[in-house]
């Protein structure tokens, strides 16, 4: 079995993709610091792909580490997920994000190109086009905005290395730029697991309606949308893992491939919120509170690049995710996964 390195494997995508990485015959070998992700979820992992995956306990920076897990392994490719995510967070502690985010990138193409492995697949955000200027639904080509937070820089510069590293023609790239990644495996077993009070909105809507937290703050209800709250796309998290599959499958004519990951549609706050309570039957107990620093007002993709170069689309849509999503919050719950 042809076998990819999952740096970040044991987090909330990079877990989906492992799962998937199994099902498409490949074997994934999973490095992970465990920093934002939760060993008491591995065995589930391990229990929808059929089998133990190897999992090496570390940061992908450290390059010591990792030299001796190229040197133990013949990787067909690497999927590189590792990076610290959260927007509020990284506007906090800057450093932080730009040592773990920046040199785990680096230590990675070094050693794809010091052991002859070609093929890399980027963990890159549509944070990257920043407040879009002409339409918001983007395109590949929109150009690149001013990232709202250290973490989208993080995300940007992240590009850009690798960019710069595929002119030297060992690596090839495709850096799928994700957009809202929401949702949990329809089995309930794995999901997203946030440490602490969520920054992410689904995962706070589901901790609201099982009585965690006490009520929702929408951030904002005068932007220029429809309702007045900010549109996204939101995209489940099991079609982003297998846009993954596709990526790494991808025989590359040329050294970088870059493609937006959604839905192709874009749904406001209140949408979101009204679809929750449509799907868990659930009233959920939100109130309208300020605008939160850093928002983008609308941002969603224009995704016919995914579907022409990967043959793939999103095939599930936000209440499939929020079901999916509530599935997992009940699951959690019971089994007391932290
Ligand atoms: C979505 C909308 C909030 C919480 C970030 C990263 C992106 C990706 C996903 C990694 C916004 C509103 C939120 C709440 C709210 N990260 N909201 N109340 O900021 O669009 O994207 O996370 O892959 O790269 O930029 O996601 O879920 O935080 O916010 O009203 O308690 O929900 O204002 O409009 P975001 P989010």
């Amino acid at each position: 079995m042809k076998k990819i390195l999952v740096t970040g494997g044991a987090g909330y995508i990079g877990s989906h993709c492992v799962v998937e990485l199994v099902k498409s015959g490949f074997q994934p070998i999973i490095i992970d610091d465990f920093s934002n992700a939760s060993p008491a979820t591995l065995q589930n992992v391990f229990d929808l792909c059929g089998r133990e995956i190897p999992v090496i306990t570390g940061d992908c920076s450290d390059e010591v580490l990792l030299r001796t897990v190229f040197k133990a392994h013949e990787f067909e490719g690497v999927i590189h997920f590792a990076a610290f995510k959260a927007v509020g967070e990284s506007v906090e502690h800057p450093i932080k994000y730009y040592q773990n985010n920046l040199n785990g990138v680096l230590s990675v193409v070094k050693m794809m190109e010091e052991f002859g492995v070609q093929k890399l697949v980027f963990s890159s955000s549509c944070t990257v086009y920043g407040t879009p200027t002409g339409s918001v639904k983007v395109t590949e080509e929109t150009p690149l905005g001013v990232p709202n937070s250290p973490y989208g820089w993080t995300k940007l510069m992240a590009e850009q290395i690798i960019k710069d590293v595929a002119k030297n023609g060992k690596i090839k790239a495709v850096l799928l730029r994700y957009f809202n990644p929401i949702g949990a495996h329809e089995s309930g077993k794995i999901g997203e697991l946030p440490v602490g009070v969520p920054n992410n909105i689904v995962p706070y809507m589901t901790q609201t309606a099982a009585g965690i937290r006490e009520q929702l703050t929408v951030f904002g209800s005068d932007y220029q949308t429809t309702d007045g709250t900010c549109l996204r796309d939101f995209i489940h998290v099991t079609d982003l893992a297998i846009a993954h599959i596709a990526a790494i499958n991808l025989e590359l004519d040329k050294e970088i491939e870059i493609i937006n990951i959604g839905t192709g549609k874009g749904t406001s706050v209140l949408e979101l919120i009204s679809a929750f309570e449509e799907v868990t039957g659930k009233s959920l107990n939100w109130k309208f509170g300020p605008r939160r620093a850093g928002d983008v007002e609308a941002i969603f993709a224009e995704v016919e690049k995914a579907h022409k170069i990967l043959n793939w689309s999103a095939k599930r849509g936000v209440k499939k995710a929020i079901e999916d999503s509530w599935r997992w919050e009940q699951y959690r719950l019971k089994h007391e996964v932290v």
